[in-house]
Formats: C-alpha cells, structure tokens, sequence
C-alpha cells in the first residue's frame, strides 16, 4: 500500500453490461491520471453492495475502505465522489468521511460533476457532443433528481443548454423536478417531430433500462410514443463519454491543489 491514497466513490450499480463501461472507465482514468497513488473504488449503496458481494465481486464501503487504507499505512488521502450533483448521497459521503478524518494526515474530497458553472457548460458540451441529432428530433435527458434543494442543478443545466444554443435538449428527472410528463409536453409544444432519449446519470442502470427505455405505460418512451412521437433509446452512461471522465480527474486534480497551498 502507498502511502497516498485515491478513493473514487460511487452510489454503483449491480448492472455489468455497464458497471465496467461507467464507473469502471472513470476509475481507470483516475488511476492513469494519479501515477504513484493507490486507487482504490467504494459503493455507497448497500443494497448493490450486497448483490456484489453474492457474485464474489465485493466492493467496499466508502467507511470500510477508509478504515482499511488508514490501517494499512495510507497518509494521504482524497476522496472523488463520482456522484452528478452535491445532493444526499454526497452530503452523506462528506459526513462518513469527515468522520474518519483523523486516520490520516491530510483528507481532501472532490467535487461533484456538477458543481459549478463551468461544470454545467462543460457537460452540455459533452452531452451535445456525444448524442448528434436528426433533423427534428428533440434530444431528451433522464436526470435522476431528488427532494434535496440540490435539484435545482437540473432546471439551471436545462437553461444552459437553452443559453448555448442547444435549445433541442430537454432535460427532466426521474425521481424530482421536472418530471417526465414535463418534459414530454415541452417537447411537444416545441413541435419536435421524433425524440432521442438518454439517461443523464453516470450509468445506464435500472433507471435508464426501465423508467427510460422500459415497456411500461408510465416510462419516458411511453409517454413520447403516446405523444405521437418516435423513440431512439440511448443506453449510454455519462461514465462512458472521455470528457466526462476527465472532468472527474480534473475535480481531483482541483481538490489535490487546494490540498497542496
Ligand atoms: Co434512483
């Protein structure tokens, strides 16, 4: 064990078709990033924890894995959630991990993808980029969302699509504000003929698969189908777009310079 240590944090996934592609390619791009440090993954959720650990793919806690590295000579550590916004999952994080504070000499925590402005513009671009349009089709985005005030991220990135002259994409949430039915009447007062749909989350798990793309009336598809609007599903992860997880790398390298003043 190195006495630098990188820990990349995530809510995870039991899904393998993209666990790998996700949130296993912005782990590899930390770790190319991070020469000399020891990389090491965690997963918040328990209930994935657990799926994991019955196929003896055991991924620890971001406590276990704290606890582990302190007592096996770790002095340094930072910590890179690779969760989207500054919501419950990483305030719970920043509470675990200021708690555990005191193993080490110095603890340093990332931020979120979207965290500032400049993220939010970045990521757009991203987005953009990745999911080229036909003429007509709007380009709607399955945000997670959240109680927590934090959702406010996605109607403020939703405007700055709308400012960068990407006025086709139209993102709502699954589980906050704006919702699906949202969503769908805006693309439908904006006259768009088709739609391509893609999850705006790191993977393309149970969300994307079933709430996105599934065959039950209440899913996205549905709703635009009922709109009279063909579908084009994109189950594609942010985690696997190269931009994307370089904004990870580059939100570690930002903690790791505050770190160094
Ligand atoms: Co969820």
């Amino acid at each position: 064990m190195k006495e630098k240590a990188l820990l990349a944090v995530s809510f995870g996934t039991s899904h393998e078709d993209t666990r790998q592609k996700t949130i296993g390619a912005v782990e590899q791009a930390l770790s190319d990033a991070f020469g000399g440090w020891q990389v090491e993954a965690a997963y918040t959720s328990p209930t994935i924890r657990r799926i994991l650990a019955g196929r003896r793919q055991a991924v620890p806690s971001p406590e276990e894995a704290m606890e582990a590295m302190a007592a096996q000579g770790v002095r340094r550590l930072l910590v890179q959630p690779t969760h989207l916004i500054c919501g419950e999952e990483y305030d719970k994080l920043c509470k675990a991990v200021w708690q555990r504070e005191g193993l080490f000499e110095r603890v340093q925590m990332g931020q979120p993808l979207l965290y500032d402005l400049e993220d939010y513009k970045a990521v757009a671009q991203a987005v953009c980029e990745a999911l080229p349009v036909e003429p007509e089709e709007a380009l709607v985005l399955m945000g997670h969302g959240t109680p927590h005030p934090m959702n406010a991220v996605y109607p403020a990135l939703q405007y700055v699509f709308q400012s960068l002259g990407m006025g086709h994409v139209f993102l709502g949430t699954v589980e906050g504000w704006p919702d699906g039915p949202d969503v769908v009447a805006r693309v439908q007062a904006a006259g768009y003929r088709k739609a391509a749909l893609a999850p705006l989350m790191l993977v393309a798990g149970d969300h994307a698969k079933n709430d996105m793309a599934g065959p039950e009336p209440d899913s996205w598809k549905s709703l635009l189908e009922g709109a009279g609007l063909p579908v084009r599903c994109i189950l594609q992860g942010l985690g696997e777009l190269e931009a994307i997880q370089q904004m990870y790398v580059e939100h570690a390298r930002r903690a790791l310079a505050a770190w160094q003043d």
